[in-house]
């Protein structure tokens, strides 16, 4: 059964009166690409809510197994630099380089997610580790979204690249990926029917 409409935009049954806007909202929810996000970005403040909303997520004993790392500025010079790097050592030279470059610095804010996975908890199970990353992630791009900015989660080769990670990561960290948010210039397409018939079962 796809998301109905209630005549005032999706319908949210069960919802509280306060809580309504905000699952209505959430359930328009879409990624939106580095190249359409623009100035202003989110200010120290904003990504402050940001840290704190990802801290909200269930995360079994609160092992809090992520950190944030934000970039904008000189920092997502430092990024483009790395990037450019990267273009180098696997061939690229010229205009390419300049799109690596370009890459880096197309969103005014980009959000480095780094994981902190302990294999020998014993209480609390690497997937579950995982799960609490991926729940911070989630409530982060969503305060995003709340505030009126787009955002969206990458990762790909270069959040792999033992120098790109070297740069992110202390002793026992990995990089996950990158949040990159701004400003939209237009608010984004929906895209896809979604419907929770396919994943919602009875027991
Ligand atoms: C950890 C992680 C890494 C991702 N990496 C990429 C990526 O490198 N490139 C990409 O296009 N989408 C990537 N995605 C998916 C997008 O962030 C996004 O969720 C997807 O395009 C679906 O769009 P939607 O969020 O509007 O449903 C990644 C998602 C996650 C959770």
């Amino acid at each position: 059964m796809p998301v109905a409409d209630d005549g005032e935009g999706l319908a949210v049954p069960g919802a509280t009166p306060g809580g309504r806007g905000a699952l209505r909202r959430l359930l328009q929810r879409y990624s939106v690409s580095a190249k359409h996000l623009l100035e202003p970005g989110p200010t120290d403040d904003e990504l402050w809510q940001v840290a704190m909303a990802a801290l909200r997520a269930p995360d079994h004993e609160k092992r809090i197994p992520w950190r944030f790392v934000v970039a904008r500025g000189e920092g997502l010079a430092r990024l483009a630099d790395l990037y450019v790097d990267y273009g180098r050592r696997h061939g690229k030279e010229g205009r390419e380089l300049d799109f690596e470059r370009e890459k880096a610095m197309q969103a005014p804010v980009v959000i480095a997610i780094i994981a902190r996975i302990n294999p020998h908890d014993e209480v609390v199970p690497p997937q579950e580790q995982w799960m609490a990353v991926g729940g911070a992630v989630a409530n982060a791009v969503n305060a995003l979204h709340f505030m009126g900015y787009g955002a969206k989660v990458v990762s790909g080769a270069r959040a792999r690249d033992p120098a790109i990670v070297a740069a992110h990561c202390r002793e026992g960290e990995e990089l996950v990926g990158w949040i990159a948010a701004g400003s939209l210039g237009k608010p984004p397409k929906a895209r896809g029917e979604i419907d929770a018939g396919a994943v919602l079962g009875k027991f």
